[in-house]
């Protein structure tokens, strides 16, 4: 279901090419007075909000902090006036995401949420919404409800960019019109079973799985590093590559697997070189990568491309 349900999250905010949010009461005049974003979710969503925050900051400068809500509503944030709170969750029903939620308001600041559950409680006391279209999330380990947060973060992202008039109309337009090829290339790679098989068969018996990632690939692979603990029961860790060296590549030895993450050009040379670190050290490593990242084959024992 995953394309259909990104699919329809984009198409819910562009219409005829222009991002349009006004459905959630989100008036891109008040999103262009914002100084800082204060993201709060949990779990996967938190996840979501690592993402965001890497690409809000890349292309609008706006500062942009992530919380885990369970620790937001005990560390008595200082939340600066002409910031917006954040709110992401599938259920709109997470105790301590409403509990976030309801500090803010009582700080004073307004709050957006991006909520897949029509009518919930994060929902009903938001300032605004903007929904996710992913349809009844039945697996506790939510999937379409991540990809589609990420959607709604994407598009959020660059409704913000345009508003702070960060890039042309041209390049929304061209950005925007990527965001419409992810549904492709999610069902491309749900059809990846026959090189992702051998990859499974070896992992599978595995204690401890690592997962190394710079940047954007290293808040993927956070989301990569629970749903596979969660549904597999392994234990696995996600790692930012360059931090791995401060007391956790103690625990890499001969055959420990390690999966990286190389999806940015520009940081894949040094999150390789993290590679050879564990390597040198007998770890077994497996890449997902894109095309056009070029790595030693030798350097890995499987590696999966990704469009
Ligand atoms: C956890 C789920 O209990 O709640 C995660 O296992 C989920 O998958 C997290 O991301 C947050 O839930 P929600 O509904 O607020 O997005």
């Amino acid at each position: 279901e995953q394309p259909q349900a990104v699919k329809d999250t984009l198409a819910a905010y562009v219409k005829e090419g222009k991002i349009d949010f006004s459905e959630g009461g989100l008036d891109w005049k008040e999103l262009k007075e914002v100084t800082r974003f204060y993201f709060v979710a949990c779990g996967s969503a938190y996840h979501v909000s690592l993402v965001a925050k890497n690409v809000i900051e890349d292309l609008t400068e706006i500062p942009v902090e992530c919380d885990v809500a369970s620790e937001f509503r005990y560390r008595n944030p200082k939340l600066q006036e002409g910031g917006m709170v954040v709110v992401i969750s599938q259920s709109g029903e997470t105790a301590d995401s409403i509990a976030a939620l309801r500090l803010a308001k009582e700080k004073g600041l307004p709050v957006l949420s991006i909520v897949n559950v029509l009518g919930s409680t994060i929902a009903r006391e938001s300032d605004h919404v903007l929904y996710t279209c992913a349809g009844p999330e039945i697996s506790v380990a939510t999937t379409k409800a991540y990809s589609c947060q990420l959607a709604a973060g994407y598009i959020f992202s660059l409704l913000l960019a345009k508003a702070k008039g960060k890039i042309s109309k041209e390049e929304t337009r061209s950005l925007t019109e990527e965001l419409f090829l992810l549904p492709g290339k999610i069902q491309q790679c749900l059809s990846f079973d026959q090189e992702i098989l051998p990859m499974a068969k070896e992992l599978k018996d595995a204690d401890n799985i690592f997962f190394l990632g710079r940047g954007l690939d290293w808040a993927i692979s956070m989301e990569g590093a629970l749903k596979l603990k969660e549904i597999s029961y392994i234990h696995c860790e996600s790692y930012s590559s360059g931090e791995l060296k401060h007391g956790t590549i103690s625990l890499i030895e001969k055959g420990s697997p390690v999966i990286g993450l190389l999806s940015q050009e520009e940081l894949a040379g040094k999150s390789i070189s993290n590679i050879h670190e564990v390597r040198s050290r007998g770890a077994k490593c497996f890449a997902i990568r894109m095309e056009d990242i070029t790595i030693e084959e030798e350097d890995f024992a499987h590696n999966l491309i990704v469009p």
